[in-house]
């Protein structure tokens, strides 16, 4: 094996969800190692400098005592790019890789621009060899072009690639990067590859125990990361499917997720069902895979994974179609309550959060819709709304009409008290799994809405007893009347 780098010096590229935590842990794990992250965006910089570790760009339990300790110590944000590139001995792209909104592969493809300017600058100012690790998720076979670019410059400088995909989850970050299931790092299968590989996995066993460190080839570690995600929702859909035929039959799916998740073979775990899977990276890596597959002419495999999104797209119309139903057909000028907009408990993260979906079949029929949500601000709210506008895509929102701006914020009130969103509200609709939710006043609520009363639970979280005693009209998903 060639000799094995010691780093002293890390370089991110991307301080947002996946590069903030997963450095700030590093950090925290090997003070021997000054870890440098970087972007583009001077306000989240900013922000993960203030002084108040409240004004954090994520809200993510735990991560302000991570912060705390190591910033200052040996974690630096800066939007100083070329000095970070430069110091570093080892560099972890961790920029956003969204779905293409345009052109060859429009909503399905992953967009590599933001991979591929950071590619660009690394070549233009690395003057001594170095390791580039892929943090952000992306398509198979981007080690490729990442080193065709980076090899382009003709300098002489030599450049490790190697694949580490992030697999914490938004909300338990800390704890997934504390001690995780795996970290899975892919290089290549020659001395230099190898040696590189050991590089990082030296940082990793600063606190993560060797078995727990999985090494593979780049490609498989490329495609490990679509394949988990992609498994995970397909879980998701799966039990989402199976609340359908639940409301039609009287079962209960929250029952049948016990009753099969005892199976050991199955598993417990992923089988909650909701209004929808939301977050950054589930549809987006879905469709990822689906696109590679039809680009390597496998269509009935791009097919059977497309149907987890379709899904999930149905589960969401589902929803809304049920509140306007049962509404007596129309929410036109009824007020609507929405308990939270994040796309999960524990996050400020409303990336593809169901949410949005939800309020926006609503809006198209004209409801007054009232949302309060414990971290997400005013701003992130009416930005989401108005990006749907902008980029109709899926099957049930591309059949709607684009409303402005104006037209949206004419309809929807944000609140900073829940109570408050809820008064004299035709319906409350809960979107996200918040654990405030449980422990509502529920007596004051009933009292203070118009009746009847309905509550519509996309996260199976309240007791649906006590609410049906205190004269609720309870809708449930995956609960037959
Ligand atoms: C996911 C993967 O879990 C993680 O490994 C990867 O690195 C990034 O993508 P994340 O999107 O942060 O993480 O959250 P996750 O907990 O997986 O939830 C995704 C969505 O599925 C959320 O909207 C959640 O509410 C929903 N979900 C999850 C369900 O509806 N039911 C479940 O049983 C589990
Ligand atoms: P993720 O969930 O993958 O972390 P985010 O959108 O939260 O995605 O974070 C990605 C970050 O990467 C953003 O803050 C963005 O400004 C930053 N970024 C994108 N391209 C570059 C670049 N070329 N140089 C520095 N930062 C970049």
């Amino acid at each position: 094996m060639n000799e094995v780098k010691s780093i002293k010096n890390i370089c991110c590229i991307g301080a947002g969800y996946v590069g903030g935590p997963t450095m700030a842990v590093i950090a925290q794990k090997c003070p021997h190692i000054n870890v440098h992250v970087v972007d583009l965006n001077e306000q989240r910089i900013d922000d993960w400098n203030d002084a108040d570790l409240d004004k954090l760009p994520i809200y993510e339990p735990g991560l302000a005592d991570v912060v705390a300790e190591a910033r200052g110590r040996n974690l630096k944000f800066s939007t100083d790019v070329e000095k970070a590139i430069d110091e570093a001995e080892l560099i972890f792209i961790s920029v956003n890789t969204p779905t293409k909104t345009y052109g060859v592969g429009k909503g399905m493809a992953a967009d590599l621009k933001f991979i591929e300017l950071c590619a660009r600058q690394i070549a233009q100012v690395a003057k001594n060899d170095k390791i580039i690790v892929e943090k952000s998720t992306l398509p198979v076979r981007t080690a490729e072009a990442l080193r065709t670019i980076l090899h382009s410059t003709g300098n002489g400088v030599k450049f490790d690639i190697l694949s580490s995909p992030e697999f914490l989850a938004e909300g338990t970050a800390i704890r997934d990067l504390h001690k995780p299931d795996r970290f899975l790092i892919g290089g290549e299968q020659t001395e230099r590859g190898e040696a590189a590989v050991q590089s990082l996995v030296d940082v990793y066993l600063n606190w993560v125990p060797r078995e727990n460190i999985v090494t593979t080839r780049v490609w498989s570690s490329e495609l490990s990361k679509l394949t988990a995600n992609a498994f995970l929702a397909q879980r998701v859909s799966s039990i989402n499917a199976i609340s359908a035929l639940c409301e039609k039959t009287g079962a209960d799916v929250d029952e049948i997720a016990r009753a099969i998740g005892k199976d050991s073979r199955i598993g417990a775990k992923f089988l909650k069902s909701s209004v929808g899977f939301g977050g950054s990276c589930f549809q987006k890596d879905i469709l990822n895979l689906v696109y590679l597959c039809r680009h390597f002419n496998l269509p009935e495999v791009a097919d059977y994974w497309e149907q987890v999104v379709m899904m999930n797209d149905y589960q969401k119309h589902r929803f809304s179609k049920n509140i306007i139903d049962s509404l007596f057909n129309t929410v036109s000028g009824k007020k609507i309550a929405f308990l939270g907009w994040a796309f999960k408990k524990d996050t400020n993260d409303t990336r593809e959060t169901a949410a949005m979906y939800v309020a926006d079949e609503l809006l198209q029929d004209r409801a007054e819709i009232h949302v309060y949500d414990p971290k997400v601000t005013e701003e992130q709210i009416f930005a989401d709304l108005e990006y749907l506008q902008t980029h109709r895509v899926g099957q049930y929102v591309e059949q709607g009409e684009v409303m402005s701006i104006n037209e949206i914020r004419s309809l929807v009130t944000i609140h900073t008290d829940p109570y408050l969103a809820m008064h004299k509200a035709h319906a409350t609709a809960i979107l996200t799994e918040w654990d405030e939710f449980k422990t509502y006043d529920w007596e004051k609520v009933y009292n203070a809405m118009l009746k009847p009363a309905f509550i519509f639970d996309g996260r199976n979280i309240i007791d649906k007893d006590q609410l049906d005693t205190l004269g609720f009209e309870v809708y449930n998903i995956g609960k037959g009347k």
